[in-house]
């Protein structure tokens, strides 16, 4: 029988376009889009995939898992896993960076207030400029925070902008480029060198 491929895809938009270039490539699962599964095999194509959280892939990939991974460059460095990048995938591409309330200027001498899920991108930012920082790690709709008051500012992603826009906030400085990476752990990647070298060919 020939290798299989474990794929841990980011659940939701971006692991959609990540799986339709594996299908492009010749990799496709029936129904994979079908319901509430989280597994799908295509043993002649020798691939089978997972719907994982996109802050996760990365754990099941240096975990062994899974052999490979679609993972934001956003999730690599701010859980600094022990993973190898394969690829840029050139999709996914957006920008971290702080935005404020329209007109902030940070002049205060107290720590500014940064609402973020990216903590250790936001605090690496703002410890290279010496800026003293009170982190207010969220979860999600971040864009609230400064609305409410919780925060002077945020760093977040910012693809479109729609986002911020519809909040009232613009960008106030940029932090980094971000895209999707493809990524594999050393064991799993020596293990199955022939079939993962064929995928990044066809891909
Ligand atoms: C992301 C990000 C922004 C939004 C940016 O949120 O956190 O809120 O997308 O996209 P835009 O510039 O095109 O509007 P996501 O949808 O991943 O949800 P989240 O609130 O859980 O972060």
């Amino acid at each position: 029988m020939g290798t299989i491929i474990n794929v841990a895809l980011p659940k939701g938009r971006l692991g959609e376009k990540v799986y339709k270039m594996f299908e492009q490539a010749g990799y496709g699962c029936d129904d994979i889009f079908n319901g509430r599964k989280l597994v799908f095999e295509n043993k002649e194509a020798g691939v089978r995939y997972f719907w994982v959280k996109p802050s996760d892939v990365p754990i099941y990939v240096e975990r062994g898992a899974a052999d490979v991974g679609a993972c934001g460059r956003d999730i690599l460095l701010e859980y600094e896993p022990n993973v190898y990048e394969l690829r840029d995938l050139g999709t996914g591409i957006c920008r971290m960076v702080v935005a404020a309330p329209k007109g902030f200027r940070d002049e205060s001498e107290y720590p500014l207030r940064v609402a973020t899920k990216f903590v250790n991108i936001a605090q690496d930012f703002y410890s290279s400029k010496g800026r003293d920082i009170d982190i207010i790690k969220l979860n999600g709709s971040i864009e609230i925070a400064p609305i409410l008051g919780l925060s002077d500012v945020i760093v977040d992603l910012v693809e479109t902008g729609n986002t911020l826009r519809a909040n009232d906030l613009e960008v106030y400085e940029e932090i980094m480029d971000i895209s999707t990476r493809l990524i594999t752990n050393k064991s799993g990647y020596n293990f199955k060198s022939a079939a993962i070298n064929r995928l990044l060919e066809r891909l």
